[in-house]
């Protein structure tokens, strides 16, 4: 039996020949395709030769006005055919035809309204996911637009610079809407952002990292807790390749995954410099080797490619949990250019965190004994949108204490409407990545981490939940009740 891993590896094996004086690609081990063994053979597309392909860069949405300082788009959520593996043609759904959608970009303070028209024939959602917004705007789980309805969202962007995303989130579809395509970039910039000498222009560049399942026709694949989405797309494509110049970049990494958690490197050890997490930029960069980021979570990197030679090629690889490797895009330095920026050693004063005014636990849990139908909880209760789980008091400045009670199923905790900052992981404090505004954390299985939120912004309902998107499906998720 031949596995779709393997195939993958005897592809890579052959680009590898192609190359003339270089190996750097490191072969599949026997582990890796005895890994994906697990995975179905049947009904999987043809083997994907890697690096044939160039990454897409995500175009950025044009407002239809701009008037009275607030930036009107109109979009559409359409079905639409893409060719994403070589010669097959896969069905998305999509923002107007882009896969992913295209980013737009907002600037602090200045308000942004989106008039968004569903074209299918079942209800989506809009979430800014990341943002300080009305409820009426939040496009949560119950708040959809019907077939063929439009709805304006408003977007305020009363809140710092940011690397956010959107998708969708209708109850019970968002997680296939998603992984069928429903996503895109939202980037706030703001005069602090402005002020730094980052990488900036055609060296800050959006990538959206994500898996997925083909069958043999090319189609997108969707079943519910699927751990066999082994195409990892960049920007919508897999295993592209990238042609920089020797210069540093900025990268926006979004894990736009429904489940997956990356860890990421890069290929000889180089270091990865994190500037940014979810609510924008560090206190202080943090040169790494590796990046571990979960699904819905974001992480702005800067990486150096001066100290490579032109010709070079740096693989962006993925790290399994059992330590095997696989490469996910590959960086080819093919030129020389000027480098005017550099990373300050400090990037942004954040305030110094209120008093607490009010304690809360969460316990997230879910079956994880194999039975057929599994249903996921947050404080032992699957998600009902009629019960208000948590009541929050506006201007309060809550620690909430999260706990994993799984033994094996890792979860990451969002919050709608807020930025937090991480107090504390498992008692101690946290680490560098996570020091900043964030709105996604990760809490693996047995963890605990504490968080504090202000709720200072908008009364109303949101929901928390967690961002592997078939756990919410599942029923891990709930409503905070701000008034
Ligand atoms: Cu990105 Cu309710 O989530
Ligand atoms: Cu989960």
């Amino acid at each position: 039996m031949v596995t779709r891993r393997r195939l993958l590896g005897a592809g890579i094996a052959t680009a590898a020949t192609g190359l003339t004086g270089v190996s750097l690609i490191p072969v599949f081990t026997a582990k890796d395709a005895k890994r994906a063994g697990g995975a179905s053979t049947q009904n999987t597309p043809p083997p994907i030769v890697p690096f044939q392909t160039p990454m897409p860069l995500i175009p950025v949405a044009q407002p239809v006005s701009t008037v009275g300082g607030v930036d009107r788009y109109e979009s559409n959520v359409i079905s639409a055919t893409k060719q994403i593996l070589p010669g097959l043609s896969t069905q998305l759904l999509t923002y107007d035809g882009r896969f992913p959608g295209a980013t737009i970009k907002a600037r602090e303070n200045r308000p942004v309204v989106i008039v968004q028209r569903n074209g299918l024939n079942v209800p989506v959602a809009r979430h800014l996911h990341g943002a300080s917004v009305a409820p009426e705007s939040d496009g949560g789980p119950m708040d959809t637009i019907a077939p063929n309805a439009e709805r304006v969202y408003t977007y305020p962007n009363r809140q710092p610079h940011a690397s956010l995303w959107y998708h969708d989130h209708a109850h019970h579809l968002e997680s296939e809407n998603v992984y069928r395509g429903l996503q895109g970039s939202y980037l706030i910039s703001d005069s602090i952002e402005d002020a730094l000498p980052l990488p900036k222009g055609p060296y800050d560049v959006v990538i959206h990292l994500r898996d997925a399942r083909f069958d043999a026709a090319g189609q997108l694949v969707y079943a519910m807790g699927d751990r066999t989405r082994n195409t990892l797309l960049t920007n919508g494509v897999p295993y592209p390749y990238f042609e920089v110049a020797a210069r540093k970049y900025r990268f926006r990494l979004a894990n736009s995954s429904n489940m997956r958690f990356f860890t990421l490197r890069l290929s000889g050890g180089a270091n990865m410099i994190q500037i940014g997490s979810d609510g924008g930029l560090l206190p202080a960069p943090h040169t790494t080797q590796s990046l571990f980021i979960t699904s819905g979570e974001r992480a702005d990197i800067v990486i150096d490619f001066s100290s490579y030679p032109i010709g070079a090629q740096v693989f962006l690889e993925s790290v399994a949990s059992n330590g095997s490797v696989e490469q996910v895009m590959r960086f080819d330095v093919t030129r020389s250019a000027p480098d005017p920026s550099s990373i300050p050693s400090v990037l942004r004063a954040l305030p110094p965190l209120p008093t607490a005014t009010a304690h809360r636990t969460i316990v997230m849990r879910m079956d994880e004994d194999g039975r057929p139908s599994p249903q996921a909880y947050m404080d032992d209760k699957v998600y009902d949108h009629q019960r208000v789980d948590a009541h929050v008091l506006f201007g309060a400045s809550e620690i909430w204490t999260v706990t994993n009670a799984n033994t094996r199923a890792p979860h990451n905790f969002h919050m709608h409407l807020v930025q937090f900052r991480v107090i504390e992981r498992n008692g101690a404090a946290p680490g560098p990545a996570e020091l900043g505004l964030k709105d996604t954390v990760a809490v693996m299985p047995g963890e605990t981490v504490k968080l504090q939120a202000t709720f200072d912004t908008y009364a109303g309902e949101f929901v928390y939940h967690c961002h592997m998107l078939d756990h919410s499906a599942m029923g891990m998720m709930a409503t905070m009740k701000i008034t």
